[in-house]
């Protein structure tokens, strides 16, 4: 009886013992870990963006079939695709919350939507049936493209041309991977992303039709072979995307999707996406050192056509 007494208070001291080694753990440490790594989370939304540019940063290996998902025959006849690159569900739906909380105000109406200041974005649309004016060939106004025949509006196809005889002067390739999208193809093009990522991943990156900037004949997609022809945000890395940046503006074209300023424009950083506005916009633009979608939303108008 007392050994066994003995044995009990033993075995009780050895229990006692062993939980006084990992309690400590678990009680206290590990709730000052979620804590701590709620709170850095809770610090960082804006900056993520750049942690997943460093997780994503060009190789010519990594870019190469990034898309190579499967095509419908309508957008196989024009290769762009512009598609989510690893935000996870929650991180969407954080920056999401934040453009929420930060809409600025509509400009005033137009009825026309052939405005080159007209605002199109997820709260301003364009209808199923507008169709741009004086669509025309950009590669016949010398501009290279990769893939089948891309249409702009005149005036920005003519641009464009001078823009891009300008920038091989300067040693770069940039080549047009899309422009013009009709309400129908910007619908094949959504739907597949849709069908590829989810609908939550690709709204971050592909506007449902309607309000896409590509439906105004005045937006392009820029790629070239350092990107292996994809439209990948490793275009934002190259020399071709520094030079656009630098002089874009004097050809009257705007970046439309900046880095860092999702919660504004509603879409990730799209450095090959270009809409044009005019010369004279453009400079002012860059004058003012603020985003197209800030610029459309003081300077623009909203389409009622
Ligand atoms: N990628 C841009 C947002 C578009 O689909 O128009
Ligand atoms: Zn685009």
């Amino acid at each position: 009886m007392g050994n066994r007494g003995e044995k009990a208070r033993t075995n009780l001291l050895r229990w006692t013992r062993r939980p006084r080694r990992t309690w400590p753990f678990l009680v206290f440490i590990v709730p000052v870990l979620i804590l701590g790594y709620t709170l850095y989370d809770a610090a960082r939304p804006v900056a993520l963006g750049s942690l997943i540019e460093a997780r994503e940063r060009p190789s010519a290996g990594s870019v190469a079939g990034y898309y190579s998902s499967a095509k419908t025959a309508e957008a196989a006849r024009t290769p762009s695709v512009e598609t989510s690159t690893g935000l996870s569900d929650i991180e969407v739906r954080r920056k999401l919350d934040i453009l929420a909380r930060t809409r600025l105000p509509s400009p005033p109406p137009s009825d026309t939507c052939d405005d080159l200041m007209v605002l199109v974005d997820r709260e301003h649309h364009l209808p199923p049936g507008y169709e741009p004016p004086n669509l025309v060939s950009v590669e016949a106004h010398g501009a290279p493209v990769y893939g089948g025949e891309m249409m702009l509006r005149r005036g920005a196809a003519e641009q464009l041309g001078r823009m891009a005889r300008a920038a091989s002067a300067a040693g770069e390739e940039i080549m047009v991977s899309s422009a013009y999208r009709s309400y129908a193809h910007q619908g094949v093009v959504f739907t597949r992303l849709v069908s590829i990522y989810g609908e939550e991943q690709a709204r971050w990156t592909s506007a449902p039709p309607g309000q896409s900037q590509h439906q105004l004949g005045t937006a392009v997609d820029f790629t070239n072979s350092a990107v292996g022809y994809k439209i990948h945000k490793a275009f934002g890395h190259t020399t071709a995307s520094a030079w656009l940046m630098e002089h874009a503006p004097e050809y009257g074209f705007a970046l439309s999707y900046p880095n860092y300023k999702e919660a504004e424009t509603g879409y990730r950083w799209e450095p090959w996406h270009y809409r044009y506005i005019g010369v004279e916009n453009a400079r002012s633009l860059e004058e003012d050192g603020i985003t197209l979608q800030e610029f459309l939303t003081r300077e623009g108008v909203e389409p009622r056509c």
